[in-house]
This record gives structure tokens, C-alpha cells and sequence, in this order.
């Protein structure tokens, strides 16, 4: 798939790694540029050193709102305006609604939820001085149905998909689109380390119909489809990416154990 976005840039938090990482690769070698808001600085401006011309790195957490308005503001001066954000810094952690500390849940919805609102409302003012723009937030598979053990960020991510939507409506006059990505098991840094427990790869590769996790360039490719005027009458939905994981409502595979006694 080959989208031109010369002349277009954005702000990619979480642009340092994984998802927003393989973003913004597509973006600079299509012609597109891209401020990378992240807290890893040494992996944005190894980046930004191999696409000099197309990429700036600004430190950012995205729990503090004035960090991201300064982020936006480099880009609009480095790259002339903002055509759009992905959203893509966000963590995950274990912990149910008893045992989790409270520090813990106050963190997760700090960064995967603060941060996206925190982002969209640094950026949108950017897109109405250019007449428009698109807005993608990386929720997640658990916005959209519950993991076991991941209270805060089953909230998280599913409190996106829906304020997704309502970006869509109040700012879809102004010709600024907004959607969430809902990707599935994707094999980043996030998931190294689960996906490194046999247990834990096996169940994941039981429940994908492809049978393989997905690569980070594969859910870029939905990302910046939705960038991208291609996607202009796409706004205020959510798109799950997931290999099929949640396509299964979870009975017993019954063809299987049928065929395992005879
Ligand atoms: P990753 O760990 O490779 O990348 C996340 C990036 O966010 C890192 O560069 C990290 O430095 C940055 N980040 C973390 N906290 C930050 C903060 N406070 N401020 C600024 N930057 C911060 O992870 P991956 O897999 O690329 O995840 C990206 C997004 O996709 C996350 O929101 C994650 O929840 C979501 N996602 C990932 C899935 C997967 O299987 N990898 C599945 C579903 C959703």
C-alpha cells in the first residue's frame, strides 16, 4: 500500500516504539513528516537521525497537557501547520479492582486516557488553522471486550473508543475526523515479554484465527489508511485489528475435541 503525504504532518505520541515507531516510518518514507512525542528520547532521536529532513523528536509525557502544546508548536513551526495526530503512547498493567494500588490505576488512566484527551486537545487548534485533519487514537481488543487482571486499562481503552466518538461529533463541522484503532496481540516492546511465556504466547496464538501475532507495520498500515484522504468519510468508529481474536465468543472448539476421541 502506497499513500503520498508529502506536504502533510503530524503529531505521533508513542513515536519512539512499536506501533507509532512503524507510523512514523511509513509517514517519512511517503513524503510525510512527523513531531515524535515520547519520553524515550534516545530511541525518538535515533529516529529523527535517520530521517533528518522529515522527523522532529520533542521529550514528552503526555500526562502534562503544556508538553504537548509545546510539542504541536514545534511542529507547526518546523513543518509549516499539523494535518492530523496518532495517539499512540500508552502502557498496560496487571491488577484487578482490589488488589491493584490505587497509584497504579491513577498512572494507566494518567497516560492511556488523560494523555490521549491531553493530545487531541493540544493538536485540534492546529487542525482548524489548516481547514481540517484526522485524529487516530490506538485503544485496544481490550476497549472493546475484558482481559482478565487489566481493570485500568480495560477502562482506559475502552473510555477512548468512546471519546473517540464524541470527537468525531463535536469537531466532524470543522472537518477534523477522529477514530480508534483497536489492534490485537501486536508483537512490540509492549508485549516482549508476555509473548515470551510460552503459556501466555500459546493461549494468544489459540484464540488468533491467522494464528501469528501481528507486526506493528501491519496495524501503521490501518493508521495511516485513516491519515489519509482515502479515509475521508470515515470518522467516529472504532476498527478492531486483531487477526480475528475477537472474532470467537470463547465456546469450546467443539469440531477439535470431537475429532481428538476418534
Ligand atoms: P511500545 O511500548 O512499543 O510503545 C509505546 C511508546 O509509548 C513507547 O515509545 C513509550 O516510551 C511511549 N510512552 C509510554 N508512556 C509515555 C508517556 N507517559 N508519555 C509519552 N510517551 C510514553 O508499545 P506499542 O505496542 O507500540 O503500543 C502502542 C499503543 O498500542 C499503546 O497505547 C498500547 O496500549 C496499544 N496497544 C498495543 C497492543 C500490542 O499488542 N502491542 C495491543 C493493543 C493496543
Amino acid at each position: 500500500m502506497q499513500i503520498d503525504f508529502s506536504g502533510k504532518a503530524y503529531l505521533v505520541t508513542g513515536g519512539a516504539s512499536g506501533i507509532g515507531e512503524a507510523t512514523v516510518r511509513y509517514l517519512a518514507e511517503h513524503g510525510g513528516q512527523a513531531v515524535i512525542a515520547d519520553i524515550n528520547e534516545e530511541a525518538g532521536q535515533a529516529l529523527v537521525a535517520q530521517y533528518p529532513d522529515q522527523l522532529r523528536f520533542h521529550a514528552t509525557d503526555v500526562t502534562e497537557l503544556d508538553q504537548l502544546v509545546a510539542a504541536c508548536e514545534l511542529g507547526a513551526t518546523t513543518f509549516g501547520g499539523l494535518d492530523g495526530a496518532v495517539n499512540s503512547a500508552g502502557l498496560g498493567s496487571l491488577g484487578t479492582t482490589t488488589d491493584m494500588p490505587l497509584e497504579e490505576w491513577h498512572k494507566v488512566i494518567n497516560i492511556d486516557l488523560h494523555g490521549v484527551f491531553y493530545a487531541c486537545r493540544a493538536v485540534i487548534p492546529h487542525l482548524r488553522q489548516r481547514g481540517g485533519g484526522s485524529i487516530v487514537n490506538v485503544a485496544s481488543l481490550s476497549g472493546v471486550r475484558a482481559d482478565h487482571g487489566f481493570a485500568a486499562y480495560n477502562a482506559s481503552k475502552a473510555a477512548v473508543i468512546n471519546y473517540s466518538r464524541t470527537l468525531a461529533l463535536d469537531h466532524g463541522p470543522e472537518n477534523i475526523r477522529a477514530t480508534a484503532v483497536c489492534p490485537g496481540f501486536i508483537e512490540t516492546p509492549l508485549t516482549a515479554i508476555p509473548g515470551s511465556i510460552e503459556a501466555i504466547k500459546s493461549d494468544w496464538l489459540n484464540a488468533i484465527a491467522l494464528g501469528r501475532g501481528g507486526k506493528a507495520e501491519e496495524v501503521a498500515n490501518l493508521i495511516v489508511f485513516l491519515l489519509s484522504p482515502a479515509a475521508s468519510y470515515i470518522t467516529g468508529t472504532e476498527i478492531v485489528i486483531d487477526g480475528g481474536m475477537g472474532s470467537s465468543n470463547n465456546q469450546p472448539n467443539i469440531p477439535k475435541i470431537f475429532s481428538s476421541m476418534s
